[in-house]
């Protein structure tokens, strides 16, 4: 993998959804067969608002488009209120006016997740998109740290502090400790790269992402490698990023290879 350029786009809070909203059309008016992954959580929760109004005004549409899911959880049951597949088809994908040509949830309600992690690595190769948030340790997906970039698609534990969100912000049933997740050998394998980062709790994580010597403790910080990654941040998120106010979208590249 050829180390590559961040290009960071800093954006006023109200407007963050909005104008990656419409990254997002314009990509899809471009190309309405991509193959997108897709993540979970508060941060992209505007985003599939903004969409949604979007694709009801005709401005889009993903009846040609496949989604993918970036990561599931296991142990929660089936219709759970916190698993990702209902939160995307809570979100996005059970509101929108025509559904997308594909959703390639994560099988974690059968009796082998170690060959549901390799058939959904299967459905991770060859993304066009790859759209993630950033955990407030560190992780991408659930690459929590100690993650790798030649990581594959696999089962995972996960770390106390994210299983505890899911309990306590999305009311799972229990509180989950393993998961299955994209690895990073897929995402950075993708030909484009969105990593979505909002509110001052993400300021210092997205610094050392783009700005400390990359490591597993931040696994965000191999995306770095990518040939083609974009970073969209609100200017709470920004606020630690070495001339952030002088980047605010439309902005220059900032090299992030080697690091600084
Ligand atoms: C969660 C999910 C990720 C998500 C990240 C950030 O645990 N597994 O897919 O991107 O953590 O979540 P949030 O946007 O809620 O901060």
């Amino acid at each position: 993998m050829t180390s590559g350029e961040a290009h960071l786009e800093v954006l006023p809070s109200a407007d963050w959804a909005a104008a990656v909203a419409a990254r997002l059309v314009a990509r899809l008016a471009a190309h309405r067969n991509l193959r997108i992954c897709l993540p979970t959580g508060e941060t992209p929760a505007p985003l599939y608002t903004a969409i949604v109004a979007a694709e009801h005004r005709g401005d889009v549409s993903f009846a040609e488009a496949t989604l993918v899911m970036l990561d599931e959880w296991l142990g929660l049951p089936p219709g759970d209120p916190a698993r990702g597949d209902e939160m995307l088809r809570r979100e996005l994908i059970g509101r929108l006016r025509v559904p997308p040509a594909r959703f390639v949830a994560i099988d974690v309600d059968g009796p082998d997740p170690a060959a549901a992690a390799a058939r959904h690595d299967r459905e991770a190769a060859g993304l066009d998109l790859a759209i993630l948030g950033l955990g407030i340790n560190g992780h991408v997906g659930f690459n929590e740290p100690g993650s790798g970039p030649q990581d594959t698609t696999r089962v995972v534990e996960v770390a106390a502090t994210t299983g505890e969100i899911a309990s306590t912000r999305y009311g799972a049933s229990v509180t989950p400790h393993a998961g299955i997740t994209i690895g990073l050998a897929r995402l950075l394998e993708a030909r484009e790269a969105w990593l979505l980062v909002t509110g001052e709790r993400k300021a210092e994580m997205l610094y050392r992402a783009l700005h400390r010597p990359e490591s597993r403790d931040c696994p965000a910080s191999y995306l770095r490698r990518h040939a083609r990654l974009t970073v969209f941040a609100d200017e709470a998120a920004a606020e630690m990023l070495p001339d952030a106010g002088a980047r605010r979208s439309p902005g220059p590249s900032i090299p992030t290879h080697p690091v600084i």
